[in-house]
């Protein structure tokens, strides 16, 4: 089947198998590796990605149900001309990560929690990231990070 996806700003078009799963696609055929795969249960969150701006689990959506929609990956996530969006850098000085394997997953799913939960708390924010798992970090960090990209993309917001 023929799918038409904008993928991280740019349009795609690709002939896929009816049972590959989104996570395959844009790992496997577009070679977009941030997205992980953590798991098979639809448990970790590795492989999450937005779609037309909200947070969602690439492993547990067909490539085909991605057709005329819009998917931003952990490499389209800094705006042009940008190193670090402002969610990456919080973690980045938050040191939000250790062996990174969770990182792009979970900062897809910080910056949904921004967009839509601009105000959340420490709590709230742990909530939020109960279906993305770290196996490093303790989530203390990952938890300071959180708060402090969304206070950084209120900022430039703002602006
Ligand atoms: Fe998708 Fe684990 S790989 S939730
Ligand atoms: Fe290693 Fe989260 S930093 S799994």
């Amino acid at each position: 089947m023929k799918i038409s996806v904008t993928l991280n700003g740019v349009a795609v078009q690709e002939d896929v198998e009816p049972h590959l799963l989104a996570a395959a696609w844009i790992r496997e055929m577009r070679r977009l590796t941030g997205t992980h795969i953590g798991c098979d249960t639809t448990q970790c969150g590795a492989c999450t990605i937005l779609l037309d701006g909200v947070s969602v689990k690439s492993c547990t959506l067909l490539a085909v149900s991605l057709d005329g929609h819009a998917v931003t990956t952990i490499e389209g996530l800094a705006a042009n001309g940008q190193d670090l969006h402002p969610m990456q850098a919080a973690f980045k000085e938050n040191h939000g990560l250790q062996c990174g394997f969770c990182t792009p997953g979970m900062i897809m799913r910080a910056v949904d929690i921004a967009i839509h939960r601009p105000e959340a708390d420490e709590a709230e924010i742990r909530r939020e990231l109960e279906g993305n798992i770290c196996r490093c970090t303790g989530y203390r960090n990952i938890v300071a990070a959180v708060l402090a990209g969304a206070q950084a993309m209120r900022a430039a917001r703002d602006k």
